[in-house]
């Protein structure tokens, strides 16, 4: 098999995560049998430096021809000040919105050579498998009218029907490849748009009668997760809310550095590391390149549908990790961390690969 891959590093140390992760992907790939051709393009601040755009339709064009995105990330201090059609979060959002990624699933699981890493207690972490599946083409995000002008700023958090029928089936889907359990996370004792939600999930439910499903206010879930997170199984929620948990699930797996991400539509994919640009160590070699290699896993299992490609490259970083060996984000003198660098970290991951 041979599959076309668009590769859009974007900013700050999303070009250092997206080669370490392509390394891993060749050399999965080469053990199933599958190659690989890249596209390039620029995307964010990069692009936007070149082309006073942060995503030309050239580079969607590209992207449109691709049998999936593989992205970095977009975002510096320097274009913060920009108007906002300028920025580089404006470009992801229009990536998404362009190529229809409506669902975006972010597994947050705990690598038991972790449990020690994160800032909550590993007895309540011990177990934890959850996987967030975001709307990612509606709410505030996209409502209009959105602006604001000297005396007010106004955005319209607005669902259409099919938009929550379509994500609501696939919570409903991978629920039933997993613990049966679906929670939905809105604000319904305040807003209509999630009243309006809830009673189109409770609808959607009813094809699903072997999935149970719960409801859960977005405050309180923010509290739970935390409090204790074993209870969940697919948490289903909006696109503002989902962004919010998914930073708090982050915490489970001890660093925004370990969250992969897959977003997907009815005909295309994405794939991309939840963390930002983190431009104060750009360029300097030492990112945690694990996040974006566990959404090439995710990318093996999603658009190549082999999941045991995806397993082995889970198995390959669980090890790397039990053996002690850190990126700083996650790294603690203390617990007797072996401190390493992006491309060490890479090749461990590749070794452990090849020795499997
Ligand atoms: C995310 C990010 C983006 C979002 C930003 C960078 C636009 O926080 O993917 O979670 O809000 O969706
Ligand atoms: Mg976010």
């Amino acid at each position: 098999m041979k599959y076309k891959v668009m590769l859009l590093p974007g900013d700050g140390i999303g070009p250092e995560v997206v080669d370490a992760a392509v390394k891993v992907m060749e050399v999965v790939g080469k053990k199933f049998d599958i190659t690989f051709e890249y596209d390039n393009g620029l995307i964010g601040g990069c692009s936007y430096e070149k082309y006073q755009n942060p995503l030309t339709d050239e580079t969607l064009n590209k992207a449109y021809n691709s049998d999936f995105v593989l992205l970095g990330a977009v975002g510096g201090y320097q274009w913060d000040n920009l108007p906002q059609h300028l920025k580089p979060e404006a470009a992801l959002l229009k990536i998404r919105k362009s190529l229809g990624l409506y669902n975006n699933i972010r597994p947050a699981k705990v690598f038991n050579s972790m449990l020690d890493s994160s800032s909550l207690k590993p007895e309540i972490l011990k177990g934890t498998d959850i996987v967030i599946l975001r709307e990612l083409t509606g709410d505030l995000y996209f409502g209009e009218p959105r602006g604001y002008d000297d005396e007010k700023g106004w955005n319209t958090m607005i669902y259409h029907k099919f938009e929550v029928e379509r994500i609501a089936h696939q919570a409903f889907q991978i629920a039933k490849m997993r613990s049966q359990k679906v929670c939905s996370v809105d604000k319904a004792n305040v807003l209509e748009t999630s009243q309006f939600w809830r009673k189109i999930v409770i609808d959607v439910a009813k094809q699903y009668p072997d999935v149970e499903l719960s409801h859960m206010y977005v405050d309180n879930a923010a509290m739970q997760i935390v409090r204790n997170p074993k209870q969940f199984d697919v948490i289903l929620t909006q696109n503002m809310f989902g962004d919010i948990l998914s930073d708090i699930a982050a915490m489970i797996t001890g660093s925004l550095g370990m969250l992969p991400s897959a977003s997907l539509g009815e005909k295309y994919a994405l794939y991309e590391p939840v963390h930002g640009s983190a431009p104060d160590i750009a360029g300097k070699g030492i990112a945690n390149p694990i996040a974006t290699i566990l959404s090439v896993g995710m990318a093996f299992a999603y658009s190549m549908k082999v999941k045991e490609a995806e397993n082995l490259i889970n198995n390959a970083i669980d090890k790397v990790l039990e053996r002690n060996y850190r990126t700083p984000d996650i790294y603690n003198e203390n617990e007797g961390h072996k401190l390493v660098n992006t491309e060490e970290m890479t090749n461990l991951i590749i070794s452990e690969i090849s020795r499997s």
